[in-house]
């Protein structure tokens, strides 16, 4: 049933990622050609919406930024209004202000909201959809971790600075008969470093669906120094996590939509290295950088295509839904079905037995 989309919003939620832009645009271009409607721009996220910063965009706006990384619209990760953090004077509170968000859904007299976001996105996307309010939404994140999308745009930018980066590592870790170790991010699941391990030809992959066995890490690289190979790459996943072992988190933080913040694996696993192989060992953290910068030309392909989708969804009134790709072809699946559980790497996946055919040790 055709919808009419008088005035839609679009919002983009959680950590930033390549690609957000290109899919601004391919939602309000045609949003504003075809159907000519008023397009708001929703600030910082859900952050926004909650409380009440919104632009109208112009044409101009939305023009030439389909090359450029970041969202123009602000994000933030720490705006979820069904757990929305209030300071106090004893602290932080953490408290439902989804009753904010509807109202100010409400007075912008929204026919249709696109979220682009990752899973804490999707869950939020799931709850107003119950609510009853018209949201879709439009998975993106470097992590590739959700559910009922093959792939979300972000990752391939992501894995791309990653492989450039371990490219250049190889200089000089070969040069100085070095190991060195690259954490990436990623969550809880171990695609990037998997892309970007296979990529650059890493010597040893660590993903948090594999826990490793430091002995093996050791002698995987004490092997390689002793076959004359006087060099090591391990690419080491934030989440990863020795079998006798938990995650290393480097901080909580009770704003956050997920008050986890990973971090410091690559530390542990390169002084572990040097001290158990006597092997000069560097870490290098790529961090942020990985979500940083122009999206790659598939990234760029993707967004605009589930951004054009969505604006398609919405028209339709085909609401709580999320854009996804299936093969080669975009479609839409309930967002209830993203959000089932994280897209973790399997372990019979065909990345790693092909990784671990070239000579990659996982540690397992
Ligand atoms: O979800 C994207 C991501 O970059 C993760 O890979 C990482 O764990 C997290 O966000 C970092 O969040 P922040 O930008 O808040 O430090």
């Amino acid at each position: 049933m055709a919808h009419h989309l008088k005035r839609i919003g679009i919002l983009t939620g959680g950590g930033d990622c390549p690609g957000l832009n290109a899919v601004i645009r391919s939602i309000a271009k045609p949003a504003m050609t075809r159907y000519q409607s008023t397009v708001i721009g929703i600030l910082d996220g859900f952050e926004g919406l909650v409380e009440g910063r919104m632009k109208e965009l112009t044409p101009k706006d939305v023009g030439g930024i389909v090359n450029m990384g970041g969202t123009i619209l602000g994000t933030s990760n720490k705006g979820n209004p069904f757990q929305f953090p209030v300071e106090t004077p004893q602290g932080i509170d953490v408290l439902d202000y989804s009753n904010h968000a509807i109202q100010n859904y409400r007075d912008w007299n929204l026919d249709a909201l696109i979220a682009v976001g990752g899973d804490g996105t999707m869950h939020i996307v799931d709850r107003f959809t119950e609510l009853g309010l018209n949201f879709i939404g439009v998975p993106k994140t470097i992590d590739n971790d959700l559910s009922a999308t093959d792939v979300t745009f972000g990752y391939d930018s992501a894995v791309s600075v990653a492989t450039e980066a371990i490219d250049r590592l190889h200089t000089t870790a070969s040069s100085h008969h070095r190991v060195m170790v690259v954490e990436v991010m990623g969550r809880y699941a171990g695609w990037i470093a998997l892309g970007a391990g296979i990529a650059g030809g890493a010597d040893g992959i660590l993903i948090p669906e594999i826990p490793f066995q430091w002995e093996k890490v050791f002698e995987h690289v004490l092997l390689r120094s002793k076959s004359g190979n006087r060099f090591s790459i391990i690419c080491v996943a934030e989440g990863a996590k020795p079998a006798e072992g938990s995650v290393v988190v480097r901080e909580m933080d009770k704003k956050r939509t997920d008050p986890i913040r990973l971090g410091g694996i690559g530390d542990l696993v390169g002084r572990k290295i040097e001290e158990n192989t006597g092997l000069e060992t560097r870490v290098v953290v790529l961090g942020h950088v990985l979500r940083g910068g122009s999206p790659t030309a598939y990234d760029r392909i993707l967004a605009t295509r589930y951004g054009a989708k969505a604006l398609e969804l919405a028209a339709e009134g085909n609401f709580g839904t999320m854009v996804c790709l299936r093969g080669t072809e975009v479609g839409a699946v309930p967002v209830k079905d993203a959000i089932l559980h994280l897209r973790t790497v399997p372990l019979d996946s065909q990345y790693i037995q092909t990784a671990k055919m070239v000579g990659t040790s996982f540690g397992d």
